[in-house]
This record gives structure tokens, C-alpha cells and sequence, in this order.
């Protein structure tokens, strides 16, 4: 179908988004997850594509509607996020929202069975690949790269730590110890090469909204 050229600030960009978490296969029937909802990634996606933007959505599993004018590619592990966000580039600017798991298992092909008197098992954790770190580093990097870091403690500091670790440009430093996972709402602080802003706990669209906002007009420099 032809489509109409997109309007807004964002026009002729391409936006890179992952989402969610990750679920990390222990046998067949069983997974490591964690707490996040997706919703905070999506509403950026989504605030991405309001202004014009062509954006690519990375998405672990979660329960969620496509936001409109996205497009969405669906992965379940950490390494298929890496692989989804490596083959989307080249990006103008890449938001890395998803609560990517730091490690797999050593999966068992079969089911593990509890057995007769067999001790508990133990998991053997293997480390992901630190997908935002990769891609900060890479050749292919785009012009933006926003890192989200979710912190129970001294956000600021740990999440100034890691923008310098993993080489992004913006850090959104987040107060993950309420009820921000899995919650309506968020309370953030952006970190960039210019300082630290905080913004004042809104719910996740107007988040969104003033980050999207935030990467129109960094990428028309
Ligand atoms: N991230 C990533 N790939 C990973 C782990 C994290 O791309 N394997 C990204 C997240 O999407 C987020 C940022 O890195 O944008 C920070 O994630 P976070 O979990 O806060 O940081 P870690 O470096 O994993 O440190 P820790 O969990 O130990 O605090
Ligand atoms: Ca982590």
C-alpha cells in the first residue's frame, strides 16, 4: 500500500527501540525473567513514530499492543535481541529500554526431573552479551545512543558509572525500587554530557513524550 510521506520532526529518521525483558530458556518448560512490563519502551516507540520517525521495536515478551506507525520484531533471549537490534541498523538513534537478562543458562535440552532423592539442581549462569555496550562501540553506531539504567541506589552515581562504562551518549537514570516495574508511572533523571536533569515523576507516556521530544532536537544538530 503506498503510504503517505511522514510528517514531523522526526521525518525521515530511524529510531531503534528495544523493549521489555528477556526470558532465558532453563529446560523446555522453564525460563529466567524478570519484572518488566515493556511499557515504558513501547511508549517511547510509539512517541518516536507521533513525530515522524521510522521506528524499529525490539521487543521481549511481553502483553502489549504495537504502538501505531511502529514496526515490531518479536525476540525471546538476550542474543536474539542482539541479533534483531544488529540487522535493524543502520539507526539514527537507538534507545535501549529492555531489561536485557546479564545471564543465560546452560539450557537442558530435556525437562529436568525432580528424580528419586536427586539433589536440588543448581543453574549454571552464563553472561549475556551487553547489547547497548556493543552497539555504543560499533562501527555501525548511531548518531544516539540512550541507555536506561534501573537502579534500587544510588541512581545518579551507578547510572553516571555506567553511561562512561558502556560508551552511550545519554543515560536515563532510573529509580527502579517502588512500584516503577510493572507500574503507571515513572520518575527519572536524564543524564547527558551536559549534566544530570531530573524529571518529575509523570506517567510513562509523558515520559516518553519528553524523551522522544528530547531526541528530535539533539539529532537536528
Ligand atoms: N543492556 C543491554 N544488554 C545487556 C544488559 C543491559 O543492552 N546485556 C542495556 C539496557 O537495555 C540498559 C542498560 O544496558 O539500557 C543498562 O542496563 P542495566 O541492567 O541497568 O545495567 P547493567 O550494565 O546490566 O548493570 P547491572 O544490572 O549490574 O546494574
Ligand atoms: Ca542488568
Amino acid at each position: 500500500a503506498a503510504h503517505a510521506p511522514a510528517r514531523g520532526p522526526l521525518a525521515g529518521a530511524h529510531l531503534l527501540v528495544t523493549a521489555g525483558p528477556t526470558h532465558e530458556p532453563i529446560d523446555p518448560v522453564r525460563y529466567l525473567a524478570n519484572r518488566s512490563s515493556g511499557q515504558q519502551g513501547f511508549a517511547i516507540a510509539g512517541a518516536l513514530a507521533a513525530l515522524g520517525g521510522r521506528v524499529t521495536l525490539v521487543a521481549g515478551p511481553v502483553a502489549l499492543p504495537t504502538p501505531a506507525g511502529v514496526t515490531r520484531i518479536d525476540v525471546e533471549t538476550a542474543r536474539e535481541m542482539a541479533a534483531a537490534v544488529d540487522a535493524a541498523l543502520p539507526a539514527d538513534a537507538a534507545v535501549m529500554v529492555a531489561a536485557v537478562a546479564d545471564w543465560r543458562v546452560e539450557t537442558a535440552a530435556q525437562k529436568i526431573k525432580k528424580g528419586d532423592a536427586a539433589p536440588a539442581p543448581t543453574l549454571a549462569l552464563v553472561e549475556n552479551p551487553d547489547i547497548l555496550a556493543t552497539l555504543s562501540r560499533s562501527p555501525r553506531r548511531p548518531r544516539l545512543v540512550v541507555g536506561f539504567a534501573a537502579e534500587t541506589e544510588r541512581v545518579i552515581e551507578h547510572a553516571t558509572a555506567k553511561q562512561r562504562r558502556k560508551g552511550c551518549d545519554w543515560i536515563v537514570a532510573n529509580d527502579v525500587s517502588g512500584d516503577v516495574m510493572g507500574g503507571d508511572a515513572n520518575a527519572v533523571d536524564l543524564v547527558t554530557a551536559d549534566g544530570v536533569e531530573h524529571w518529575p515523576r509523570a506517567p510513562k507516556g509523558a515520559v516518553a513524550e519528553r524523551l522522544a521530544h528530547r531526541i528530535a532536537d539533539a539529532l537536528k544538530d
